[in-house]
């Protein structure tokens, strides 16, 4: 890159001198149709319940869920992420419960489906809010198993895609997922469900509360770094996000969001495939409790969610959807 010009000819300043001016040289912008809303999901009637460690943040029962839904539908947010907190009586070694068609996530797919159109519905694939070991994947020999886990995670992106999810994500990080999940859609008449890879998911102190929402942290005991990254590289995330292409995934998301946003600037550059950015939970609450606490002021939720854009990120999983997609219809 070959930067020109000299003071005082030149002044950078000239352009930032008056709000017309910047908005005329702004080079990003944030739109409502970056928005992906994540959901928590949780059992019982009537029940809408805060998470302590993600203020704002709500997990809601089935029946409730239309409260959501249509302030997302309201503010035109294009697709919503499903978690499910599932109750400890449904969690065992191997995740059985998700593949169970009458779990949170199917009934929040059907009954979303049914109320509400125009919108995407997008379902993590991973057992780690069914297994009580609170793994993504199922142990065998002390060992989280690679294959074996794929064969179920196989079924329960096929029950997803059966109960009308539009995009499936695999979140698990098992090797060859992708290929074998995208062959069997197909096999089974679901050729237009997309596959949206979380290709590059480190191993992250910034999940926390995530596993508080979804209720797996007490149940964890050791760490994800036998299949989640070492945040210390980078090569081997493009190596990841290459075999994925290959192997069929039509979007790739790079988790957490902020700390790897070199990664998804090259990805981009790199690959032309839309890159999803997650926002994650850790980096959600360090905001949200930063503004509550008034260390920093609401701008830098718009600050933090730009810097995707920069990036070259097409959309973003992020908590504050809402209110920012809010603030987006107002100031249109
Ligand atoms: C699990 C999953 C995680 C998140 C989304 N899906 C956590 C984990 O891997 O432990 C984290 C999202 C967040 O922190 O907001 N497969």
């Amino acid at each position: 890159m070959k930067i020109v010009g000299k003071f005082p000819s030149t002044r950078l300043r000239r352009v930032r001198n008056t709000a017309w001016i910047r908005r005329l040289v702004s080079e990003n912008n944030l739109s409502i149709n970056d928005l992906i809303l994540p959901i928590f999901v949780r059992d019982g009637k009537n029940k809408v319940e805060s998470i302590k460690s993600m203020p704002g943040v709500y997990r809601y029962s089935v029946d409730k869920l239309n409260l959501i839904m249509s302030k997302a539908k309201k503010h035109k947010i294009p697709m919503v992420a499903l978690f499910p907190y599932t109750p400890k009586n449904k969690k065992n070694k191997n995740g059985s419960e998700a593949l169970n068609e009458n779990n949170l996530i199917c009934r929040s797919i059907r009954f979303i489906k049914k109320k509400f159109t125009g919108i995407g519905v997008m379902c993590d694939v991973a057992l780690d809010p069914y297994t009580s070991h609170g793994h993504d994947g199922v142990i065998i020999n002390k060992k989280i198993d690679n294959d074996e886990t794929i064969k179920i995670l196989v079924k329960q992106a096929l029950l997803q895609a059966k109960m009308g999810c539009d995009v499936i994500a695999p979140s698990d990080m098992m090797d060859g997922r992708i290929g074998i999940i995208r062959k069997s859609l197909d096999k089974n008449g679901f050729q237009n469900v997309s596959v949206l890879s979380y290709a590059v998911k480190y191993a992250s102190s910034f999940y926390g509360p995530f596993r508080d929402a979804v209720g797996s942290k007490a149940n964890l005991k050791s760490d994800k770094k036998t299949y989640q990254m070492n945040f210390k590289n980078s090569n081997e995330a493009y190596r990841e996000v290459g075999l994925d292409i290959k192997e069929g995934a039509d979007m790739v998301m790079v988790k957490p969001g902020l700390p790897y946003l070199d990664i998804i600037k090259n990805i981009k550059d790199n690959f032309k495939i839309p890159v999803f950015a997650y926002q994650v939970s850790g980096e959600y609450s360090l905001i949200k409790i930063g503004i509550k606490n008034k260390l920093i002021n609401e701008e830098s939720i718009l600050e933090s969610l730009m810097a995707f854009k920069r990036a070259g990120a097409s959309a973003i999983v992020t908590y504050f959807a809402l209110d920012i997609a809010k603030k987006l219809n107002n100031s249109n």
